[in-house]
């Protein structure tokens, strides 16, 4: 390994140093990476100055990388590579997102705990996300490990939730904010997709939840049932033990897993100061249903 890593947390966070992330990776770095990725769900790679160039080679390591929903958006100008997701609260110009930005609003529900593309069909691996300029004061990020919140869990509540598949749509978690400007085209081309409430996090081989505020419905229960059941879950699995808070300095890559985490970024002055933060998808190898082998 010719990297250092330093634990943040047993097994849920850790640093990254001595690695340039400009430079190509060797097998062995990338083989040493994966398997501290596998232990770590969070890895953070401090004082990296890289351009959309490079991260997109060092994430596309780890996968293939998403193409932004917001290309698929009308009317909206991007600022970065279609490869990017932008969570910055700049517009085209570079300039700060105005109070009635759609965009704005959309990007806010950023905030509430999720983990990236759910509402997709095969969904995230992992994302890696880019600060290139952070607000003085919050706009941090918090990660929740689902793989310990699980193992916490009652017995009696892993029986009862073992099969069980969640609906995920984007729409879910935009209308718990108060966002409906979705067109009819975007609404059928973003059906609810099917996601297993229980996976197996393949590169550990423990048991997580899979959970996030695009989760609907629950197959099978009613409305009411399904949606205290979710909230239930969340509420479980949000405690302070399992969570880490990540505090940004500009020039942070942070990496985490979105098989076995949920995330939301904190508030902050977002009409006062700049947060120019990029990220890069990482796409599973296939749908959560798929790999439980679970046909809903
Ligand atoms: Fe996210």
């Amino acid at each position: 390994m010719s990297f250092s890593l330093h634990p943040i947390t047993p097994d849920f966070a850790a640093e990254i140093g001595d690695i340039n992330l400009r430079e190509p990776l060797s097998e062995e770095e990338f083989t040493s990476l994966e398997s501290a990725f596998n232990t770590y769900s969070v890895l953070i790679f401090p004082d990296q100055k890289l351009s959309e160039k490079h991260q997109m080679k060092f994430s596309s390591r780890f996968g293939p990388l998403e193409t932004s929903i917001q290309k698929f958006r009308k009317g909206v100008k991007l600022r970065l590579g279609p490869k990017f997701a932008d969570v910055s609260n700049l517009g085209p110009d570079n300039k700060l997102l105005g109070e009635d930005s759609e965009r704005r609003l959309f990007n806010s529900g950023n905030q509430l705990w999720h983990t990236d593309s759910s509402f997709m069909e095969i969904p995230a691996k992992c994302s890696l996300l880019y600060a290139k300029s952070i607000p003085p004061v919050g706009g941090h990020t918090e990660f929740v490990d689902l793989r310990a919140a699980y193992d916490a869990l009652p017995k009696k509540i892993k029986d009862d939730i073992k099969g069980l598949v969640a609906e995920h749509s984007i729409r879910e978690s935009r209308i718990k904010i108060g966002y409906k400007e979705f067109t009819s085209d975007e609404v059928s081309s973003m059906p609810p997709v099917p996601q297993v409430l229980v996976r197996n996090h393949a590169g550990s081989g423990r048991r997580t939840l899979y959970l996030a505020s695009h989760a609907a419905r629950i197959i099978g229960l009613s409305d009411k049932e399904g949606k205290a059941l979710l909230a239930e879950l969340i509420e479980h699995s949000t405690q302070r033990r399992f969570v880490y808070i990540h505090r940004w300095r500009a020039n942070d890559l942070v990496m985490w897993d979105n098989r076995n985490t949920m995330h939301r970024g904190k508030p902050f002055e977002d009409l006062r100061y700049k947060r120019d933060m990029r990220r890069t998808t990482v796409r599973d190898v296939a749908s959560t249903c798929e790999q439980e082998g679970i046909h809903p």
